[in-house]
């Protein structure tokens, strides 16, 4: 029987111990350091070959009061030529957390949340897009990594809560 989910922690029916070896178990991980340390909890991830990797990562300096300056790359751009192995999509962030799955999740009709993927791999982008449906979100694809710049900080749907008839000409996933 699987372990319960302990507070704020993950599901496992054995415990984890290390990133590598959280890593080598998952099919899908979700990425999500600060981004100062984005290259040292890459390596410490070890390989992502063959792996999903759904990074949430938003571009905020070390100080928290601005965000860093990618030139002209999306933060997926940027990011993913860091997870060179990774099957990358991009998603999940861009609303607090304490928001997404307390008040948007699970909602249906008009009001259900749209979550925004984006990435070059259609078929990473379609399994991370069960496990935005299965959180209650409906998954809508906003493109390629290139694509991406709206979701992140500055971009029109950063910070935003999102519908359907928000996006009309967007695909859902
Ligand atoms: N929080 C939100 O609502 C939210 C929403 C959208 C996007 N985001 C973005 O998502 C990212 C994470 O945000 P957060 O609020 O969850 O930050 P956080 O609470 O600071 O969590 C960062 C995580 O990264 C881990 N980490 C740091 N260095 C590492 C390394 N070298 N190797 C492996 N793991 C490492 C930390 O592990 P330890 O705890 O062991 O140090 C921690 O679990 C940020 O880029 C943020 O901008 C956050």
């Amino acid at each position: 029987m699987a372990a319960p989910i302990p507070p704020g922690g993950y599901v496992s029916d054995s415990p984890l111990t290390t990133p590598a070896e959280a890593t080598l178990r998952a099919d899908v991980v979700v990425f999500a350091p600060r981004f100062e340390h984005i290259d040292a909890a890459a390596q410490a991830a070890g390989s992502f070959e063959g792996k999903i990797v759904i990074d949430t990562s938003n571009p905020y300096n070390p100080e928290r009061n601005g965000f860093l300056d990618l030139g002209d790359q999306t933060v997926a751009q940027f990011v993913s030529a860091r997870l060179p192995s990774a099957r990358y999509v991009r998603g999940f962030n861009t609303i607090p957390t304490e928001t997404l799955l307390p008040e948007l999740a699970g909602r249906s009709g008009p009001d259900r949340a749209v979550l925004l993927l984006s990435g070059d791999d259609s078929a990473a982008k379609a399994i991370a897009a069960g496990l935005v449906r299965d959180a209650g979100l409906e998954p809508v694809d906003l493109g390629t990594r290139a694509d991406s710049g709206s979701q992140d900080p500055g971009g029109d749907y950063y910070g935003k809560e999102i519908h359907l008839a928000d996006v009309p000409s967007l695909p859902r996933l």
